[in-house]
């Protein structure tokens, strides 16, 4: 995706609508301590997060295109610097990537886990990486008929969702706010 498309789709005001950042953002819990954003794009998700983490924490963000992590680079200047500087941002393949195990207590991926080549692969490695007692929070598209969004085929329904992640040995914690045609699933690490 070029920054044409990723404004257009990922950026749009009709986006905001049905998927109110601000919104989702406040129903995930606490927020300090360290956080992983898997698959950040140009910044939709990141920049809600980073702001009420308030510089509480650290904040990664990664993503494998480079012009998504340049347009969230941009996007983070607009914040307060003493805040921004709280951010490190990668390109990275996240089904490849390596960080420290038991590095967070937060992970958070939207929009990305219908999308991944080897999602159960993707799985252990997240449960590396977080810490004993932290969260993953998995926002994703509902398995509905809806003009945007990818094609129902290759969607996950939120109970194979849930499944998938058991099946990882997270504990399933609560349901999240994920906007109108989204479902949000939490889970934490034991
Ligand atoms: C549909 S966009 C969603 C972006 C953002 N999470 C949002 O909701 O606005 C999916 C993003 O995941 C990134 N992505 C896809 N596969 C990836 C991977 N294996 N590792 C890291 N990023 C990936 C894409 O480059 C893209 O920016």
């Amino acid at each position: 995706m070029d920054a044409d498309a990723a404004k257009f789709h990922l950026l749009s005001e009709e986006r905001y609508k049905y998927q109110d950042a601000d919104k989702i953002v406040s129903g995930i819990g606490d927020l300090g301590g360290s956080i992983l954003e898997i698959g950040c794009g140009p910044g939709f998700f990141t920049l809600p997060l980073v702001k009420l983490q308030n510089g509480r924490g650290t904040y990664q963000a990664i993503d494998s295109n480079p012009e998504m992590i340049r347009m969230l680079k941009e996007r983070l200047l607009t914040l307060d610097q003493n805040i921004a500087r709280t951010v490190r941002v990668v390109v990275g393949d996240a089904e490849r990537i390596y960080f420290p195990e038991r590095s967070f207590d937060l992970v958070f991926l939207a929009n990305i886990f219908h999308d991944l080549k080897d999602p159960k692969g993707f799985l252990v490695r997240m449960y590396r990486v977080l810490k004993p007692g932290g969260f993953i929070v998995n926002i994703d598209w509902s398995n509905v008929q809806t003009e945007i969004g990818p094609p129902l085929n290759i969607r996950i329904p939120e109970e194979k969702c849930k499944a998938m992640f058991t099946d990882a040995h997270f504990v399933f914690a609560e349901k999240v706010y994920g906007g109108e045609y989204h479902y949000g699933l939490k889970f934490t690490r034991p």
